[in-house]
């Protein structure tokens, strides 16, 4: 299976997708794109010998259709069979969407379905919430709302703060995404619940 991933910024869950593509797993990374040309992400992945590109949305503005047209071009020359968006942080049309329906997945820093958006260790936080974590889930036209494929959860200490959610939170993204592609990949939907 031919594996796109989608970043905007310093993609380390995309170097630990990349890194779990080896030995008998059924897919390889072949190509890593950004919005952002200047995305850490695209020099580690350059770094790693994969195939990067990038589409500057800011060349578009108020033109999603034009943005999203040149991410197709490239993206059908790469013939992807898998999309993992990770850390890419623009939101798609609806036809974008329909166009990888099924095969295109995204991480979310919290357990959807609460806290969809923005801001999730800090909404996590203001609740009071005893429990944190992330998801992967099949990208939808709806935002971060499509069947969820795995969860990894942590616990809120009382010390924990916005920036130290976030960073706990990482490892746990790290581990659970190539957890997920892993079956993903063989057709198996089977969510993944660490722990
Ligand atoms: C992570 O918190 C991820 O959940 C969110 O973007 C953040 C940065 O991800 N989607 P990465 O280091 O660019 O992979």
């Amino acid at each position: 299976k031919r594996v796109a991933i989608l970043i905007s910024g310093g993609g380390s869950n995309m170097v630990a997708l990349a890194q779990s593509m080896t030995g008998d797993h059924p897919a390889r990374p072949v190509l890593v794109l950004s919005n952002d040309p200047k995305a850490g992400g695209l020099a580690r992945a350059r770094d790693m010998g994969l195939a990067v590109a990038a589409v500057d949305h800011k060349e578009f503005p108020n033109d999603r259709k034009g943005f999203e047209g040149e991410l197709l071009a490239i993206l059908e020359a790469a013939q992807p069979d898998i999309i993992c968006l990770a850390g890419f942080m623009r939101v798609l049309s609806a036809g974008f969407v329909q166009r990888f329906e099924g095969r295109m997945l995204n991480i979310h820093p919290s357990l959807l379905p609460k806290y969809k958006g923005l801001h999730t260790h800090r909404r996590a936080l203001d609740a009071g919430d005893a429990v944190h974590g992330c998801t992967v889930h099949e990208v939808t036209a709806a935002l971060d709302d499509g069947p969820i494929l795995g969860q990894a959860r942590l616990d809120i200490g009382p010390e924990d703060t916005a920036d130290t959610l976030a960073a706990r939170l990482l490892p746990l993204e790290h581990a659970l995404y190539p957890a997920v592609l892993r079956r993903f990949a063989r057709g198996d939907r089977t969510p993944v619940l660490i722990p």
